[in-house]
């Protein structure tokens, strides 16, 4: 078997990341500098601030990779970087890092997408077994996705406006909760009710499409009548019944695409993949079909430079290989 070391980059975000990768599936390092804290205070990210992190913390982060790796230049046979969908400025720092790289250790450049990535995340799982289906819920996506085999995306269905969890982030700004908000939703859900029985847009419309913007101008309208009348509403049940609209619509339209697209695995991929209950309602809805259930492991939910060189090695595989003239592509999909 051809063994294979990439070293991979993402910036597309808040998260400064580097990463070495065996054979695409086993992580020798995964070093993440997250700027979260840098961007609380406006309640989501800043690009400026976020360009301005990644410059400062991308080539201490390469040499903490190489040494956790205990590996040197030499032993590097691919560098996998995310060029899109993203931040533009934020992207060019991992771009130029990695083509500066490529470039003086004469390494082969492998441009990778950022959400091939979220969904190769599983194969730290497990061998990804074809035809697959995965559904990527991050901050800025929201889709399903035919992988028909290796190295094939076919999107489905995308979000029409909202992506899951930037609607967790803008109902979470309105309660006064920090950036970003999913998680500590979803703890609050899980001590409350659905209660207040938000709308579930488009959830049996027949497309594989979402939309999350009416559900977060529901919820907004809901806490804002409240406020005015002096009434407090209670944060469980409102957390709850929010979490119950968002993984209705979610766990129905995945369980449509499987009625479609007979698969043998459902990942599970995107910061919003860490979110307690949808991991349990798919598991629950799997229990119904033939296909196999692998959300990607909670640490690997969120932007990581290890999913980029799981997704790169499939491409390096294929022969993709960029040039130094590679730029960031921020509307990018596969
Ligand atoms: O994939 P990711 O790290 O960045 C993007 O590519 O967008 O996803 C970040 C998103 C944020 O919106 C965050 O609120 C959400 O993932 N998130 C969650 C949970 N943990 C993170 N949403 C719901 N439940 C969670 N447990
Ligand atoms: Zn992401």
């Amino acid at each position: 078997m051809i063994v294979s070391i990439i070293l991979s980059f993402e910036s597309s975000a808040d998260e400064t990341s580097v990463a070495v990768v065996k054979d695409g599936n086993k992580i020798l390092s995964n070093e993440i500098a997250t700027q979260i804290k840098s961007h609380q205070r406006f309640g989501g990210i800043v690009p400026e601030v976020a360009s301005r992190h990644h410059i400062e913390r991308v080539t201490i982060l390469v040499d903490e990779a190489l040494a956790d790796a205990n590996i040197t230049y030499a032993d590097i046979d691919a560098i996998a970087v995310t060029y899109g969908p993203g931040l533009v400025g934020s992207l060019l720092i991992g771009v130029t890092a990695a083509k500066t790289i490529a470039w003086a250790h004469n390494i082969p450049l492998v441009p990778t997408s950022h959400l091939a990535g979220h969904i190769m995340a599983a194969r730290f799982v497990k061998p990804i077994e074809y035809p697959a289906l995965a559904l990527l819920v991050s901050g800025g996506h929201t889709e399903l996705v035919y992988l028909p085999r290796e190295g094939a995306f076919e999107v489905l269905g995308e979000t029409r406006d909202d992506a899951a969890g930037e609607s967790y982030d803008k109902v979470g700004r309105v309660m006064g909760i920090a950036y970003p908000a999913g998680k500590t939703i979803d703890e609050l859900a899980h001590q409350g009710k659905d209660t207040f029985n938000f709308p579930r847009a488009m959830e049996n419309d027949g497309t594989y499409e979402f939309s999350f913007s009416g559900l977060k101008s529901a919820f907004i309208n809901t806490y804002h009548n409240a406020q005015q009348r002096d009434e407090v509403l209670n944060k469980e049940n409102l957390a709850a019944s929010f979490q119950a609209a968002v993984v209705d619509v979610l766990v129905n339209k995945t369980a449509q695409a499987l009625d479609h697209y007979p698969v043998k695995q459902l990942l599970l991929g995107g910061g919003v993949a860490a979110n307690q209950g949808l991991r349990t309602a798919l598991a629950n809805l799997l229990a119904n079909y033939d296909t196999e259930f692998i959300p990607v492991p909670l640490k690997l939910a969120g932007d990581n430079a290890a999913m980029i060189g799981a997704a790169g090695e499939i491409f390096y595989r294929k022969g993709r290989r960029g040039t130094y003239d590679l730029n960031a592509d921020p509307s990018l999909e596969f």
